[in-house]
């Protein structure tokens, strides 16, 4: 059943719905991408809350979300994928750029003539059956200096849901683009037509989806064609697709920036206000560090964004960021009480769960959430599962959807129309070695070196001896919608503007592991120590070593007070071994040779000065 028809039977009026825009350009790519697709309805969405109502009510009606029991989950539910619909898709996403050099070596490249054809083959009718939602939507608040707008066409309700708490969506923007709001153009398909190319009819499944995935961004005319997948980062296409792929190139043509960057604020407890914005490879915390509760008395850290930061030098010549997101799509495993109290208190409801376990009470759970699991579950997929099963009851990439709004910890300032002026900025990684707890860059040119050489252990480490290297400059590896060295140059060209101003970089590690295989530092709640250094040297108040690969804390320059931690465990954190840091510089040269002329010299400046600074 289509929304059209759902309210129809309900309300007995579809005179309500909108018919079309005023907007002459939006009007005719919508009617081009239907002519395309060949839906059998069409809804312009408004965001309103009954609008969302609908869909839920729509969508559990279908069978593609569980309500969840509303005593323990208020508004709350629970969607299967398909089991081979669980993740990003990174061999199937492409940057059709013009030239293939303006993708670089680390993205794949596709002929965008090519491409488009290809894409015409498969969007040809993948709508029919099915109705084509509109989707407006802002990323940043309405009319802010940083905020931007776009117009998703999905066949997906459970998108469109999705986008609803994702993003500021609906009637607001659709004025805005009317209105003259330049916008950016973005198409998902599930593909899975429920009338197929004979014209047989073929009834719908829980989660549609199609073995064949195309995730393509167009930078040269910023456009996003998605197909294939309902998973989050492939089909929310406001995210990964528009705020990062797509952003960034324009972030380089306008001169911004577009992170992929948690921002937290950070309060002393002298009252010393500090925004933060920091970036981190997958799996490294990021969540937990953009909700963090500080160990230590007196501080305090909220919440603004947890995975995108979009930053602009503003008129005070300081760097301005905005959390351009609206929501949280979090990873549910490994969130719990223990780890991260505050994002399960988000989660009290209005919270779309996807490929977590069903509790028999209704409620949801992961691995992680509670110490211990319960008794009996529904797994992911639909089974029965108990402790006994020998597999994970929660998919590891399932998914948490909630609005930012309902983190207790979020900051007043969040969605302040101008963003919050950055401090700090932060590179971290997950290292088993070499990389000391804290560093700080000596210049923006050496931050730029340090988020160029983000890595992380591929294989474990043994006796400190270097692993081999994952790399994933700047956390943005599969988000970067341009030649990554391009990219580079770009953050030194913005540094450069900056001059003074330039917020101070910071290099992290929580990962180290000592001798003995274990890791040296705690982590979570304890890495507000690391942030109260962080800010002491911002206030120009910590003493440092100079060190070959920057400014560290000196012995007693960390607040360690009340932390149960060896002398010898403090001094690995913080060794430097030159061989070892050597060997890393051999693997840095490696690396940045597949980018051949395009590295930039000061990058190539900075590794000979390190390897000059580490000669014994
Ligand atoms: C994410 C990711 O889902 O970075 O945020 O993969
Ligand atoms: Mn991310």
């Amino acid at each position: 059943m289509t929304i059209t028809e759902f309210s129809l039977q309900h309300d007995g009026d579809a005179s309500e719905y909108r018919a079309g825009t005023t907007d002459p350009d939006l009007q005719s790519w919508v009617d081009g991408i239907a002519r395309l697709t060949q839906p059998a309805e069409m809804v312009w969405c408004d965001g309103s809350l009954r609008e969302a109502d609908l869909l839920t009510k729509q969508l559990v009606a279908d069978g593609t979300l569980i309500r969840l029991n509303p005593e323990w989950r208020p508004n709350s539910f629970l969607a299967r994928s398909d089991p081979r619909d669980v993740a990003r898709v990174e061999n199937r996403t492409f940057i059709s750029s013009v030239d293939p050099d303006d993708a670089g070596p680390t993205n794949n490249w596709a002929d965008p003539t090519e491409m488009r054809d290809t894409l015409n083959g498969v969007f040809a009718g993948s709508m029919r059956g099915r109705t084509m939602y509109v989707v407006p939507f802002s990323m940043g608040p309405l009319g802010g200096p940083i905020s931007q707008l776009g117009v998703e066409i999905t066949d997906s309700p459970y998108v469109v849901l999705s986008m609803g708490i994702m993003t500021r969506m609906g009637e607001k923007v659709l004025a805005m683009i009317e209105g003259g709001e330049s916008w950016v153009r973005t198409v998902h398909s599930v593909g899975y037509p429920l009338i197929q190319s004979g014209g047989a009819r073929r009834a719908d499944v829980a989660w549609p989806c199609n073995d064949e995935k195309y995730i393509v961004q167009f930078p040269e005319t910023r456009e996003v064609w998605s197909y294939g997948s309902g998973y989050g980062g492939n089909a929310l296409l406001a995210k990964k697709c528009f705020a990062l792929r797509i952003a960034s190139v324009m972030a380089r043509d306008e001169g911004w920036l577009a992170e992929h960057m948690l921002l937290i604020k950070v309060t002393s407890p002298e009252g010393g206000v500090f925004h933060v914005a920091a970036a981190f490879p997958s799996a490294c915390g990021k969540t937990n560090l953009a909700m963090l509760r500080p160990t230590i008395p007196g501080w305090n850290v909220e919440t603004i964004g947890d995975d995108i930061a979009w930053m602009r030098q503003g008129e005070d010549g300081r760097l301005w960021a905005i959390n351009p997101e609206a929501g949280f799509f979090g990873v549910a495993p490994g969130t719990g009480e223990l780890t991260n109290a505050t994002a399960v208190n988000t989660l009290w409801g209005n919270t779309i769960f996807t490929n977590v376990a069903l509790r028999d009470d209704g409620d949801v759970w992961w691995e992680g959430l509670t110490e211990t699991p319960p008794a009996h579950l529904i797994d992911w997929e639909g089974n029965d599962w108990t402790p006994a099963s020998g597999r994970p009851a929660a998919h590891p990439n399932s998914r948490f959807t909630v609005s930012a709004a309902q983190c207790p910890a979020i900051a007043d300032d969040w969605q302040a129309l101008g963003g919050v002026p950055i401090d700090a900025i932060l590179f971290g990684g997950r290292r088993a070695t070499n990389v000391p707890l804290v560093a700080q860059a000596r210049s923006w040119k050496h931050g730029v070196f340090m988020g160029a050489t983000i890595s992380s252990e591929k294989t474990a480490a043994a006796e400190g001896i270097l692993g081999e290297l994952r790399r994933d400059p700047f956390a943005m590896l599969p988000f970067c919608g341009y030649n990554m060295a391009d990219y580079w140059a770009h953050w030194l060209r913005i540094g450069k503007e900056l001059g003074v101003n330039a917020p101070a970089i910071f290099q992290v590690n929580w990962f180290r592991k000592g001798s003995d295989g274990g890791f040296l530092w705690p982590g979570f709640g304890e890495n507000s120590r690391v942030l109260e250094w962080i800010v002491r040297r911002l206030e120009g108040t910590a003493d440092v070593i100079d060190t070959p690969i920057g400014v560290l804390p000196t012995a007693d320059g960390l607040n360690l007070d009340g932390l149960d931690l060896t002398e010898d465990a403090v001094e690995q954190l913080f060794t430097i071994d030159n061989a070892s840091w050597r060997a890393e510089c051999d693997l840095t040269e490696e690396y940045f040779a597949q980018f051949g002329d395009r590295v930039p010299a000061a990058l190539n400046a900075e590794l000979a000065s390190l390897r000059y600074h580490l000669k014994d």
